[in-house]
C-alpha cells in the first residue's frame, strides 16, 4: 500500500441498545479508492460519521500521517483536508445550488455582503467537472435526487480535500452519471486524494477500487486488503460469512408456452440492428451483456421511448406500437421496473401508498367505480408488508427513503398492478443480499404464475439464478441465446465466449 494518510485504529461505537462499531481499523493510502463494503447495518455510515468528527468514538485512535487526531465536530475535520458525502442528504433546500455547494466555504459571510456572481462562476466550475447541467442560481429544493447527490458531490470536490469520503454516491445516480463520477474519482485518486468509496454494486467495486475493508455486524470482516485477486465471490463472502448461493431452484423451459412478446428484425433510432427475441408466458428471458450493449436502450425501444426504424413487435400475438409507458400498461398490460428509480420509476415528492398504487388506482377504479384510499391501500399494504418496506407509514414521501427501500417499492407498484409482460432492469441494485434473495423469490413466484419477465442484469449470478433463458447482447445486438441449465461455472463461461465473439456451439 502507498503511505498511510488516515488510519483508524481499533475504533468502538455504540449508540443507546446498539454496538454499532466494535474494535474497526482501516487505513488509507495515498492516491487510492478504498472500498467499504458491508450489508445494511454492519456499520459503514458509523465509521464514516467517526471519522469526520459527526460521531465522538468510544475507544480508538484516528491517525492523520501518522499523528493521533481528534476532531470536535464536522468543521475540524474539513478543516484538516477531510470532506464527505454522507448518506443521507445535507443540503438546505431554499438555497440556491451555488450557495449550497460553496456552503463550507463561505461559512459564516455567506450571512455577511457576498459576491454572487463569484460563487456562482466557482459552483459552476464544479458543476461542469460532473457534467451536471443545472443553473446555480436556482434553489437546490426543485432538483431531483440523482442531482441533488451530485450537488453534494460538487460541494465536498469544492473543498479540494486530501481524503474523500463518500458514502454510496452511486445509489440515486443513473448509468451515465456514474461513468462521469468514475473518471472524476480517478483523476483524484491520480492527483493523490486518498478516496473511500460506498457501495452496494459489487461491479463498480470491482471496477474502481484499490483497496477494500468490509465489516459484519460492526467489526472487520477484513481491514484494508489489496483487491487485486479478489473475485465477485470473495467480497460476498466476506460480507456475508458465507457463498452467494444460486438456490436450488428446478430448471424451467416455458418455451412451448405460447409467445406473449416477440420481437421480428427490430432495428431502432439509437442502432439495434436485426433483433429477434420471442419471450414466452411464464418465461424469464435474461438479457445479460456489459454496460453499453444496449439492454436498456433496447427496452426503451419497446416502451414508445426510442424510435423503431424496422421490424415488427407482436405482443399476445397481435402487431403493436407502444407509444408510452401509459399505454403499455393499460392496453398491453406491460409493465416496466427501471433501472433508474428516480427518474421514472417513482415520483419522490409522492407517498408510499400513492407510488405503489399508481398503476393499479385504474384497474381498481374499473373494479369497484370509485376509488377511495381504502382500496388502494388494501391492495398496495400486502405488497409492501411482502417486500418488508422499511417505512414509518405509507404516507411517507418515498425520496425519504433509503435507496434499497426506493427500489423496492418501484416492484412492490408492479406486483399490485398484475401486468401480463414484466421488463426488470438491473432489479437488484443499491438493496442488500438479503433482501435481493427475497425479491427474486418473488420474481420466479410472479413468473410460476404466468407473468412473462424480460429480465436486464449485469449480476451474473443474479442471471443464472433467475433466467430460463439468457439472449447475450453487445454493442445493441443480440449475439446468441442460450438455455439456463443453472450450473454457475458451465452458464458463465459460455455466456462470456458469447460475449467476445464465438457463436455459441
Ligand atoms: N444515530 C444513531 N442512533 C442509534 N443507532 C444508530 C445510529 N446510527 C446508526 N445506528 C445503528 O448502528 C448500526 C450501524 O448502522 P450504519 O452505520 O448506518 O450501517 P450501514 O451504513 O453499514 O448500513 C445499525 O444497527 C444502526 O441502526
Ligand atoms: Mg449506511
Amino acid at each position: 500500500m502507498t503511505a498511510p494518510v488516515l488510519e483508524a485504529r481499533g475504533i468502538s461505537k455504540s449508540f443507546p441498545g446498539v454496538r454499532a462499531l466494535q474494535d474497526v481499523s482501516m487505513t488509507l493510502g495515498r492516491g487510492s479508492i478504498h472500498a467499504l463494503l458491508g450489508e445494511n447495518g454492519a456499520g459503514k455510515s458509523t465509521l464514516i460519521k467517526v471519522v469526520t468528527g459527526v460521531h465522538q468514538l468510544d475507544a480508538g485512535t484516528l491517525l492523520l500521517d501518522g499523528n493521533s487526531v481528534h476532531f470536535a465536530g464536522p468543521r475540524e475535520a474539513i478543516a484538516a483536508g477531510i470532506a464527505v458525502v454522507h448518506q443521507e442528504r445535507n443540503l438546505i433546500p431554499r438555497f440556491s445550488v451555488g450557495e449550497n455547494i460553496l456552503l463550507e466555504r463561505l461559512g459564516d459571510n455567506l450571512l455577511r455582503s457576498v459576491d454572487h456572481g463569484a460563487i456562482h462562476a466557482e459552483a459552476k466550475r464544479w458543476l461542469d467537472v460532473l457534467e451536471l447541467d443545472v443553473d446555480s442560481r436556482i434553489p437546490v429544493s426543485r432538483l431531483n435526487v440523482a442531482k441533488m447527490q451530485l450537488v453534494e458531490i460538487a460541494k465536498a470536490l469544492s473543498l479540494r480535500s486530501r481524503v474523500l469520503l463518500l458514502d454510496e454516491p452511486t445509489a440515486s445516480l443513473t448509468p451515465h452519471e456514474t461513468v462521469v463520477l468514475f473518471g472524476l474519482l480517478r483523476k483524484l485518486r491520480d492527483e493523490g486524494v486518498s478516496i473511500v468509496f460506498v457501495s452496494h454494486k459489487l461491479e463498480e467495486v470491482q471496477e474502481i477500487c484499490d483497496q477494500v475493508t468490509v465489516l459484519r455486524d460492526g467489526r472487520n470482516a477484513c481491514d484494508s486488503r489489496s483487491m487485486a485477486g479478489l473475485g465477485r465471490q470473495d467480497l460476498v463472502r466476506l460480507m456475508i460469512g458465507r457463498s452467494e448461493q444460486i438456490p436450488n431452484w428446478s430448471v424451467r423451459d416455458r418455451t412451448t408456452a405460447e409467445p406473449v412478446l416477440e420481437l421480428y428484425g427490430i432495428a431502432t433510432s439509437i442502432g439495434h440492428n436485426g433483433i429477434d427475441l420471442t419471450l414466452h408466458r411464464g418465461e424469464i428471458l435474461g438479457l445479460y451483456g456489459l454496460i453499453g450493449a444496449g439492454r436498456t436502450e433496447l427496452a426503451k425501444s419497446i416502451l414508445g421511448i426510442y424510435r423503431i426504424t424496422s421490424g415488427e413487435i407482436r405482443i399476445g400475438g397481435q402487431t403493436a406500437h407502444i407509444r408510452s409507458m401509459a399505454e403499455a400498461i393499460h392496453c398491453y398490460r406491460l409493465g416496466y421496473i427501471s433501472e433508474d428509480r428516480k427518474q421514472e420509476g417513482l415520483i419522490l415528492m409522492h407517498s408510499v401508498l400513492e407510488n405503489a398504487g399508481m398503476t393499479v388506482w385504474r384497474k381498481l377504479a374499473g373494479a369497484f367505480g370509485v376509488l377511495t384510499d381504502r382500496t388502494i391501500r388494501a391492495r398496495v399494504e400486502p405488497v409492501i408488508r411482502q417486500l418488508d418496506v422499511r417505512t414509518p407509514s405509507l404516507a411517507q414521501t418515498v425520496g425519504n427513503l433509503s435507496g434499497g427501500n426506493q427500489q423496492k417499492i418501484s416492484v412492490a407498484k408492479w406486483l399490485a398492478a398484475e401486468v401480463s409482460i414484466l421488463i426488470v432492469d438491473e432489479p437488484s441494485v443499491g438493496i442488500d443480499i438479503k433482501t435481493k434473495a427475497y425479491l427474486h423469490g418473488l420474481l420466479r413466484q410472479l413468473a410460476d404464475r404466468g407473468t412473462a419477465i424480460l429480465l436486464i442484469t449485469s449480476d451474473m449470478p443474479e442471471m443464472i439464478t433467475l433466467a430460463d433463458r439468457i439472449a447475450v447482447m453487445d454493442e445493441y445486438r443480440v449475439k446468441g441465446v442460450i438455455a439456463n441449465d443453472r450450473v454457475y461455472e458451465g452458464m458463465s463461461e459460455r455466456i462470456m465466449h458469447l460475449i467476445h465473439g464465438q457463436e455459441a456451439a
